[in-house]
Order: structure tokens, then sequence, then C-alpha cells
């Protein structure tokens, strides 16, 4: 049976991820997670000082610092999670925080960032087999991909989802200011110049507002397979 690419897109905090990886699990597929990548190149900005939380950035400088970046996936068996690596150093933790959250919006409007990542992300799906959730995989990174979704939820259900993994996580914010960042977050990855976030015509698309973790899992994998029968 030959192998197809999924591309998800949709709004932050929607259960992009958590699909992506229960579709990759079921069909043994690879996941990749494009938004880690933003996040791993926005981390090492502020780390650096190239970029600050108050101040902004230079353009021409973070456009410089890119070539000293390296990211990488590591598989965690302890875990059972694939892990971001930036420059050999797991950063998994770092990046999920509030910091990256309010800067990565910025950091990845810029082309040549954007460039770079799409590249990288395009080489890993250039033999199949892969689930790749982002802004824009259906309508720039893999616009070849047989099955295309679209995932949507309201924000009510989104900051509380989101609320809850940061508590999990021990990071203290309150959910206000969780769902100012998805909003303002919603906001710039939509209005953006380059490969701004859209619902390409052929997307599936899943409100899962209502639905559960598994039901969602189980519509997509039906839809998935009958893609995979009928290649
Ligand atoms: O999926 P996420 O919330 O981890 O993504 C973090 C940010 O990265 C998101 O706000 C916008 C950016 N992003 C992007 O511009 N293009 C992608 N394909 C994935 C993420």
């Amino acid at each position: 049976m030959r192998s197809i690419n999924i591309a998800i897109d949709g709004h932050s905090s929607c259960g992009k991820s958590t699909l992506a990886k229960g579709l990759a699990t079921e069909l043994k597929y690879v996941y990749v997670d494009t938004g880690a990548m933003y996040r791993a190149v926005t981390l090492y900005m502020l780390e650096n000082g190239v970029v600050s939380e108050n101040e902004g950035f230079d353009e021409a400088e973070l456009i410089d610092s890119l070539s000293e970046i390296n990211i990488s996936f590591n598989f965690n068996r302890t875990t059972g999670n694939s892990e971001t690596f930036l420059n050999g150093t797991s950063v998994e933790h770092d990046i999920r925080g509030l910091r990256v959250a309010r800067c990565v919006s910025q950091v990845s409007k810029v082309k040549h960032v954007r460039d770079k990542l799409v590249y990288f992300q395009q080489q890993l799906g250039k033999n199949k087999g892969v689930v790749m959730d982002g802004r824009d995989i259906g309508s720039k990174v893999l616009p070849e991909a047989e099955l295309k979704l679209f995932v949507t939820a309201s924000i009510e259900v989104r900051t509380a989802r989101r609320y809850k993994e940061l508590v999990e996580k021990g990071v203290m914010e309150t959910v206000e200011s969780v769902q100012d960042n998805l909003k303002k977050r919603d906001f710039e990855d939509s209005n953006r110049k380059e490969s701004p976030l859209i619902q390409v015509p052929e997307a599936v698309v899943i409100d899962n507002s209502r639905l559960s973790k598994l039901e969602t899992l189980t519509q997509v994998l039906d839809l998935a397979n009958e893609k995979i029968d009928n290649h």
C-alpha cells in the first residue's frame, strides 16, 4: 500500500497536534510539528538578544542569525513523544511557554524564516508517509497532499484547552492572558503577507468544539483510510 501525505491547518490550540500525533501513531507515519520549528527559531532569537519581547527586532539582524540555527527532532523513548532540538539541545519545554508564544507570530512573518523552514518541511514530506500540522501546510508546504484538513474549534474551547495544558506544565498564566494571546496570534497568522493561514477549498473542515479527542481521531482516520485505499 502506498503512503500519502496528510496536511493539517487551523488556528492556534484547536487540537491540530493531538490529532496529527494520533493519526501518525495509527498509520505508522511520521509526525512533523511545524509550529515547533517557528517556536524554536523564536526561542533562539530571544535567548541571543535578537528579539526582545517589548522592543521587537531588527529584521536584517534576525535574517543574519538564521544561519546559526539547526533544528532537529528526536524520539524520546521515556515520554513516547518526539522532542524538538535546537542546535543539539532539547527545547521542547522552553518553546511551549507564553514568552515564545508572544513573539512567534512576529518572527514567522519574516519571509527568510519561512523560506528556510518551508524548505526543511518539504524535504521531510518528500517520501510521503507524513502527517504535518501548521498554518500553511495545505496551501504552501505540501500543496500535493492527498488529504487536507482544516481544524477549528470555538475560541472558548480553545482557551480552556490551552489553559489546562499550561497549568499541567506548571506555567502560571491567567485565562484572560491565554485567550488574548490566542486571539492575537489568530489575527497575525491569518493576516500576514507571507503564506497566511487560509482554508484551501479542498480541505475537509473538522470542528471539534463538541468532539472528544477520540471522536475526532476516529472521524479523520476513516477519511485517511479511504484516501489510502483509493490512492
Ligand atoms: O502550531 P503552533 O501554535 O505551535 O505555532 C506557533 C506559531 O508558529 C503560530 O502562531 C504561527 C507560526 N506558524 C506558522 O506561521 N506556520 C506554520 N506552518 C506553523 C506555525
